[in-house]
């Protein structure tokens, strides 16, 4: 299985934190935010990472992160020359997958305990897509799961009168499927190819599976949420609990 870090965007709500920076370079914690997905990655025993990332920041990117040696990790980069959307940027990963399954992270992601149970349930898995969800205060800012006895029948971005509080976060497990699904969407009102509609593609033939990330999570996409992430960063010392 191989990884992929979804660093691109504009972080407009960040800005200016995010006037002469990318947001995955602010610091949280002890180290610049990017570093949490990283070793989320590395503790579920991926070591190819592939790091999707901006034009303007890219080589501040490389420099920081270089070729994964001190890591343990082999990186690969590729550039999103426009904010197309999530789905969008991981479009550019077809060629790295190169058929195998991928393990999907937005880089404002961050989560304390490892990810390791969930994508060993994903390798168990015979096809398809695995999500993760967290209950959340705000469920206005995620995309949002409506959910029958065992499974999820619906994702909806924002939504304005959200049917649950269980946010689809940003770690998805996806097979080789992913990028034909991609392929043909359509850009949403907001002007980007969406991850929800990505996911309720596979919801469509039944095959997106979820499980229910235990620990603290945050995004870091908001002063809010940044102040929390660097609380909780902070705490554990930036250390992922297996
Ligand atoms: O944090 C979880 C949420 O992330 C999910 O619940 C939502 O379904 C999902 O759409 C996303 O919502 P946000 O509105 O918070 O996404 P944002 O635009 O902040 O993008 C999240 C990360 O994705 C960002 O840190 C970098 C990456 N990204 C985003 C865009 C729009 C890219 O790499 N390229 C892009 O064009």
């Amino acid at each position: 299985m191989k990884g992929v870090i979804l660093a691109g965007g504009k972080g407009v709500r960040l800005y200016p934190l995010t006037k002469v920076t990318n947001k995955h370079l602010l610091p949280v914690g002890r180290e610049p935010m990017i570093l949490n997905p990283i070793k989320q990655l590395v503790s579920a025993g991926i070591t190819e990472i592939l790091v999707v990332t901006s034009t303007e920041h890219m080589g501040d990117v490389v420099n920081l992160l270089g070729s994964g040696n001190e890591f343990g990790v082999d990186f690969s980069y590729k550039v999103q020359e426009k904010s197309g959307g999530i789905a969008h940027a991981l479009l550019l990963a077809e060629n790295f997958a190169k058929g195998e399954r991928i393990v999907v992270v937005l880089g404002d992601n961050i989560a304390v305990k490892s990810i390791k149970p969930y994508v060993n349930n994903f390798s168990r898995q015979e096809r398809g897509a695995r999500v993760l969800l967290k209950e959340v205060g705000e469920p206005t800012r995620y995309g949002i799961a409506a959910l029958d006895e065992e499974n999820i029948v619906e994702i909806i971005e924002k939504p304005g009168k959200p049917k649950t509080n269980f946010a689809v976060i940003g770690y998805y497990m996806y097979d080789q499927q992913v990028f034909d699904f991609i392929e043909k969407q359509r850009p949403s009102e907001r002007g980007e190819l969406e991850i929800t509609d990505v996911n309720n593609e596979y919801i469509k033939r039944s095959e997106l599976k979820h499980d229910i990330l235990e620990g603290d999570w945050t995004d870091a996409g908001t002063f809010e949420s940044l102040f929390i992430a660097n609380q909780m960063l902070n705490q554990c010392q930036n250390k992922i609990q297996e």
